[in-house]
């Protein structure tokens, strides 16, 4: 008889890109505004097709090399580290023994109803509201698709685990809608507004300045503090967000935003139609994309946003699904 969690595992090891973008957004309604945003931001940032690409190749090397992929690109280098950016990723090592133990199991039903399923038992055993464990419980899922269960199932590593997140998810939802204070007669200035940009909200001190004249990696250049040593792509004085050329023709300074749209200014054609070459719209195509080129945007208020953890051209994958299913 087949073994049920293979089965399973079979199962999620089919779904594509637009397949997690149904689920993830029919279970937004069931997660916390404070992840909503970044339970999207995950899925960009962590393909399906990129890990497929990788896998499949008989030499993931020259894979990556042809993709020019640089930094952080293959997710089972950082199974417990790359949801950080999720409030719920302080439940993390209780997800994902859960998830591991549900996929043994091998349920058939819809997966969206598997996830909601698992955050209630966990939400139960750690005794908090369950839409702080949807999006995470969903990562998880999304994790152990792409890792499979042998590096799934490794019991979490030490980590800070959502430890130094200092305030309620209500506070920083509260947080990421105020502005700086422009001073008693700012009302009056329309330029040289200035703003503050949070590219790590759950650490202290990750954060710069920028004027409404500057765009966002421009502004990051002044800080002084050692990028490199944290990601090798941040050239000394290029600030937090790895960039090479600032005109949207290389795809380095993709993040993902955690604000409202109406804080950054709106991407033109321009941007869109290199989401496309560079691939990173895939799964976020939808017109409220929280990806961005950070070399695009200037701030009309406070940003908050997340930085990818590697770049490159997975466009390429997109012109090769095109031409298979054309075939087909
Ligand atoms: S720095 Fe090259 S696209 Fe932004």
């Amino acid at each position: 008889m087949a073994d049920p969690g293979n089965q399973f595992l079979s199962y999620l090891g089919k779904l594509s890109d637009a397949d997690w973008a149904k689920f993830v957004a029919e279970l937004q309604p069931a997660i916390h505004p404070v992840d909503q945003k970044a339970v999207r931001i995950w899925f960009a940032f962590f393909p399906v097709k990129l890990s497929k690409a990788l896998s499949q190749s008989d030499d993931s090397e020259a894979t990556a090399k042809k993709l020019i992929l640089k930094g952080r690109y293959r997710l089972a280098d950082q199974v417990d580290s790359s949801a950080e950016f999720l409030y719920g990723h302080r439940y993390w090592p209780q997800v994902k023994q859960a998830v591991a133990l549900h996929a043994e199991g091998g349920v058939q039903t819809p997966l969206d109803a598997q996830i909601r399923d698992v955050a209630r038992k966990v939400a139960g055993e750690v005794n908090a509201p369950v839409s702080l464990l949807v999006g995470i419980t969903a990562v998880a899922f999304g994790t152990l698709a792409q890792v499979g269960l042998d590096v799934f199932r490794q019991p979490a590593a030490a980590g800070r685990y959502g430890s130094m997140w200092k305030k309620s998810p209500e506070q920083i939802v509260a947080d990421r809608a105020k502005d700086d204070s422009q001073g008693l007669f700012g009302f009056l200035r329309s330029v040289n507004k200035t703003f503050t940009v949070t590219y790590r909200e759950y650490e202290a001190g990750c954060s710069f300045k920028l004027t409404s004249q500057q765009d966002v990696t421009m502004a990051g250049r002044k800080y002084e503090r050692d990028y490199h040593a944290e990601d090798a792509r941040c050239m000394p004085g290029e600030g937090p967000i790895p960039v090479e050329c600032r005109s949207a023709s290389c795809g380095t300074c993709w993040v993902g935003i955690l604000s409202e749209a109406s804080k950054i200014s709106p991407p033109n054609q321009r941007e869109k139609d290199r989401w496309r070459y560079f691939g990173y719209e895939g799964f976020t195509g939808e017109a409220d994309s929280p990806i961005r080129l950070a070399c695009q945007m200037k701030a009309h208020g406070n940003v908050s946003l997340v930085i990818a953890p590697w770049n490159g051209m997975i466009g390429k994958l997109d012109e090769k699904e095109k031409a298979a299913a054309a075939a087909s």
